[in-house]
C-alpha cells in the first residue's frame, strides 16, 4: 500500500564530476529495485544539473531546505519553494536536525517551511527525532509529539496526505550508531499512532522513513519494521553501491 522510498540526503557534498559519476552508477543499478521510489537531494547549486541528469529516470529530485517565506523578496541567501518547483524538485527536506541544531530552526519555522512547500506542490520530508540526552531521559515520545504537533497545528492532518516523515534519532545521524530495528519500529508506530488519532486513513497512507547511519548492511533489518517505509540516507547515499544495496533492501521487503 505504501511504496518504499529511499531518499539520499547529500548534505553539503558533491561536485559536478562526482555527481555525474554517482548518478550514472545509481541509474545503471536501479533496475533491480523496480518497486522502490528513489530520490536524491543535492546541494541547491546542483539542483539544475542533477535534475537534468535524472530526468526521465526513476530518481526524483529533492532539495535539502526551503525558505519559510510565502513570497519571494529581500531574503538574502534564501531559496523560495517556487524556485525549487521550477527546477523540477518533487521533494524537500524540512526540519533536518542539522538545520535545527546549527541554524536555529525551531518547530514553528519548520512548520512554516512545511506549509510553503505544500503550497508550491512540493512533498515535504519532515524530519523529527530526539537527542541522545532526551532518549536517555525517557523523553523520546514527548519530543516526537512536540515536533509533530507544531506541524499539525499549522497545517492540519490533511496536509500529511502529501507529506513524508523521516524519523531520525539525532544520536544516530552520521555517528555509525543506528537505532535498533525495534527502537525504530517503536518510534514509527508512535508517530503513525499520533497521526491515526486524527485520521486513520491518512495515517495508513503516510510514509515514515528511518534515518541515521543506514548502510547497505543494516538496511534490511531496519526496513523490516511494519511502520518503516524506507530511509533517508546521508553518508551512504554518496556511494552508488551502498545506495543501491539500500534500495535493494527495500525491494526485498516488497517481495517478502
Ligand atoms: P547519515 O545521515 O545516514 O549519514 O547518518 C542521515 C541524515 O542526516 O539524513
Amino acid at each position: 500500500m505504501r511504496a518504499y522510498l529511499v531518499a539520499g540526503n547529500w548534505k553539503m557534498n558533491g561536485s559536478r564530476a562526482a555527481n555525474g559519476a554517482l548518478l550514472a552508477a545509481i541509474k545503471a543499478g536501479l533496475d533491480r529495485c523496480a518497486d522502490v521510489e528513489t530520490c536524491v537531494c543535492p546541494p541547491s547549486p546542483y539542483l539544475e544539473s542533477v535534475g537534468t541528469a535524472v530526468a526521465g529516470s526513476r530518481i526524483a529530485l529533492g532539495a535539502q531546505n526551503v525558505s519559510e517565506q510565502d513570497k519571494p523578496g529581500a531574503f538574502t541567501g534564501e531559496v523560495h519553494a517556487a524556485m525549487l518547483g521550477e527546477l523540477g524538485c518533487r521533494y524537500v527536506i524540512v526540519g533536518h536536525s542539522e538545520r535545527r541544531a546549527l541554524y536555529g530552526e525551531d518547530d514553528v519555522r519548520v512548520a512554516q517551511k512545511f506549509r510553503v512547500a505544500l503550497a508550491h506542490k512540493l512533498t515535504p520530508i519532515l524530519c523529527v527525532g530526539e537527542l541522545l540526552a532526551e532518549r536517555e531521559a525517557g523523553q523520546t515520545e514527548n519530543v516526537l509529539e512536540r515536533q509533530l504537533n507544531a506541524v499539525l497545528e499549522l497545517n492540519g492532518i490533511g496536509a500529511f496526505a502529501n507529506a513524508v516523515i523521516a524519523y531520525e534519532p539525532v544520536w544516530a545521524i552520521g555517528t555509525g550508531r543506528t537505532a535498533t530495528p525495534a527502537q525504530a519500529q517503536e518510534a514509527h508506530a508512535f508517530l503513525r499512532g499520533r497521526l491515526g488519532n486524527r485520521d486513520a486513513r491518512i495515517a495508513a497512507l503516510t510514509r515514515i522513513l528511518y534515518g541515521g547511519s543506514v548502510k547497505g548492511d543494516n538496511a534490511r533489518e531496519l526496513f523490516a519494521g511494519a511502520d518503516v517505509d524506507g530511509g533517508l540516507i546521508g553518508g551512504a547515499s554518496l556511494k552508488a553501491d551502498e545506495f543501491l544495496t539500500i534500495c535493494a533492501a527495500a525491494q526485498a521487503q516488497v517481495q517478502n
